[in-house]
């Protein structure tokens, strides 16, 4: 199947579904968000430069993430097809991007941009709340997303925790950062003839079954 991108402002709906598409057609999740907040939990200077950048709203220095999304593509899972979400981040790094793909031979494949209101993605961030142990996200804003019981995954029984970042004054950085420096790529895939759009001021299902489309 084609690869996928995911284009979206921070809290749009980039993981819940690609937890989706996984789910469906079992193709790996690539999300340069998860593979640093790995990072961020090491006790080094690196893992203390990511957790501090992050946790401010800032993204991290380009060079950090190329290395990693190489590495993360070259393995024998990505050959029949991969999603990837939080990567390209800006022009540079979707310059960049096109040149691994050419590299491992892979095309862009579909790149698909959630559009959505900044209000609701406030209302999103506050909410959040995150499996410590299998990832799951769940939302305490939102009565159709909320745990069984309070801190504790309906899936796996793990420990829910908040993003250092999901907060309004690192969402508002983030927002920022997204207007200036992620939204310029979209012209990039316009160019490229690649780019769908959906609207992600929807239910996750209503969603994702436009995004199904878009894959069939
Ligand atoms: P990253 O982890 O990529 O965060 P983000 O882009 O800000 O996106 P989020 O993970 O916040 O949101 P999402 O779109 O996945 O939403 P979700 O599905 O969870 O990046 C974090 C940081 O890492 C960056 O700020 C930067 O520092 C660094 N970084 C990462 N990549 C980088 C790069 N390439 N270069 C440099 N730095 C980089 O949904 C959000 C909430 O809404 C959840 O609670 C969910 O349950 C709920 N929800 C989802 N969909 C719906 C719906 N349709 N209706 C109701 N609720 C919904």
């Amino acid at each position: 199947m084609k690869n996928i991108m995911f284009i979206a402002p921070p809290a749009a709906g980039k993981g819940t579904q690609a937890e989706l598409v996984v789910e469906k057609y079992h193709i790996p999740h690539i999300s340069t968000g998860d593979i640093l907040r790995e990072i961020s939990k090491e006790d080094s200077e690196i893992g203390e430069y990511v957790r501090e950048t992050m946790a401010s709203g800032k993204l991290v220095k380009d060079e950090i993430t190329y290395q990693l999304i190489e590495e993360r593509l070259n393995k024998d899972d990505c050959k029949n097809g991969f999603i990837i979400d939080g990567f390209p981040r800006n022009l540079d790094q979707a310059i960049e991007y096109d040149k691994i793909l050419e590299k491992l031979g892979y095309e862009i494949g579909n790149v698909i941009l959630i559009d959505i209101d900044k209000n609701t993605l406030e209302k999103r961030i506050t909410g959040r709340r995150l499996c410590e142990n299998c990832n799951a996200i769940y939302n305490i804003n939102d009565k159709n997303n909320t745990p069984k019981v309070e801190s504790v995954c309906d899936i796996c029984g793990g420990k829910l925790y908040q993003r250092s970042d999901d907060n309004l004054e690192a969402f508002a950085t983030r927002y920022t950062t997204y207007l200036e420096k992620t939204e310029p790529i979209i012209e990039h895939y316009k160019e490229k003839g690649v780019l769908k759009t959906v609207d992600g001021n929807d239910t996750v299902e209503n969603i994702f079954n436009k995004i199904d489309e878009i894959i069939k």
